[in-house]
């Protein structure tokens, strides 16, 4: 019995898991994240994070504080490429959100 019991909690947790990976935002449908991860890469923003709050800088990024959908993550990626002149094309700073969604701060 008790076997049992733990076999259909398995199951459901795998179904939630299924769930969760088609549970990407609409803005995040198109991006290339294989693209999104070189571009963090190459544009060093872990090494500038990290200087700031320690380990592999992904301290900083706080899903539950003020990006707190899928459209301002993208816009505070946005805001970083200006300022800091990153010359990132559109379609790149949504693949950057959306990588940073995937491993952060997964908005549905
Ligand atoms: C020169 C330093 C520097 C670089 C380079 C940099 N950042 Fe940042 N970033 C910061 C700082 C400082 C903050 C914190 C700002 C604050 O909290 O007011 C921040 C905050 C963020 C946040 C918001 C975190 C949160 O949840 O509040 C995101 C998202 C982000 N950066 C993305 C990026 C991406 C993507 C790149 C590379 C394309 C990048 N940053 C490059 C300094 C940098």
């Amino acid at each position: 019995m008790k076997t049992i019991r733990m076999l259909s909690l398995s199951a459901l947790q795998g179904l939630a898991l299924l769930g969760a990976a088609h549970a990407e935002p609409a803005i995040f449908k198109d991006a290339d994240l294989a693209l999104g991860q070189k571009l963090i890469a190459q544009n060093r923003c872990s090494e500038c994070h990290a200087q700031r709050v320690g380990g592999d800088g992904s301290g900083i990024y706080r899903p539950a504080g003020r990006i707190s959908t899928a459209g301002l993550l993208r816009g505070m990626v946005e805001q970083c490429n200006t300022e800091l002149g990153l010359g990132l094309f559109p379609e790149e700073v949504t693949s950057i959100a959306a990588v940073l969604n995937r491993d952060h701060y997964k908005h549905k």
